[in-house]
This record gives structure tokens, C-alpha cells and sequence, in this order.
């Protein structure tokens, strides 16, 4: 398979609103988040610390915190937002199909 295929990797309404889900995308572990109508796809390894940002906390303002040392990224563009964090994450291309399914499509790298 390569990097340029879309993979289905949930149901869109099994992502709440303002919450996180992983999904394992070809050996990956990818964050899920909603927020409102918008999904977004985002690595779910911290760049820090390696935590795992699926145990982490989506704010009001569209970031999510690390759970390790509370360092946020900005969900929509990956951009790391604070201190410890100096590092961006990968964003994956996202959409819905007409069945409600949510496919991704991993970034290179
Ligand atoms: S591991 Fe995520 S901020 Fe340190």
C-alpha cells in the first residue's frame, strides 16, 4: 500500500466532539478529533516525549494538550504552540464519505 491511499479507519460519529480517538494506520497510531463538524487527523506520538496524545486533552480553542508535560499543538495545523514542544506534528489529509466513514490519508514522513 502506499503512502498516497486513502484508508477507512472509522466511523465519523464514533469521533465525539471534543474528544480524541486513535486509530492504527499502517503502523502508525493517529489521532482523531473532532471539533464540531470539523475532523482532523494528527500523528499521535508527541514530539517531545513520545507520549501518546490520544490520552491527551482537546481545549476550546481547537489544540490538544500532551498528557506527559502539557505541551499543546494546534489540531488543525500540527504547529507545536508552547514550551517544552519544538517540534510540529504530522497533519493527515481527512475526509467523510456518503456511508459516514472517515478515511485518512497519511502525510509522508
Ligand atoms: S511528552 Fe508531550 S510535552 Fe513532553
Amino acid at each position: 500500500m502506499s503512502a498516497d491511499t486513502w484508508i477507512d479507519v472509522a466511523a465519523a460519529a464514533d469521533v465525539p466532539d471534543g474528544d480524541v480517538v486513535a486509530a492504527h494506520v499502517q503502523g502508525r497510531e493517529i489521532a482523531l478529533v473532532r471539533l464540531g463538524e470539523e475532523l482532523h487527523a494528527i500523528d499521535a506520538t508527541c514530539t517531545h516525549g513520545s507520549a501518546s496524545l490520544c490520552g491527551g486533552f482537546v481545549e476550546e480553542d481547537g489544540s490538544i494538550e500532551c498528557p506527559l508535560h502539557q505541551g499543546r499543538f494546534d489540531v488543525r495545523s500540527g504547529r507545536a504552540l508552547c514550551a517544552p514542544l519544538t517540534q510540529d506534528l504530522a497533519v493527515h489529509a481527512v475526509r467523510v464519505d456518503d456511508a459516514g466513514r472517515l478515511w485518512v490519508k497519511l502525510a509522508v514522513g
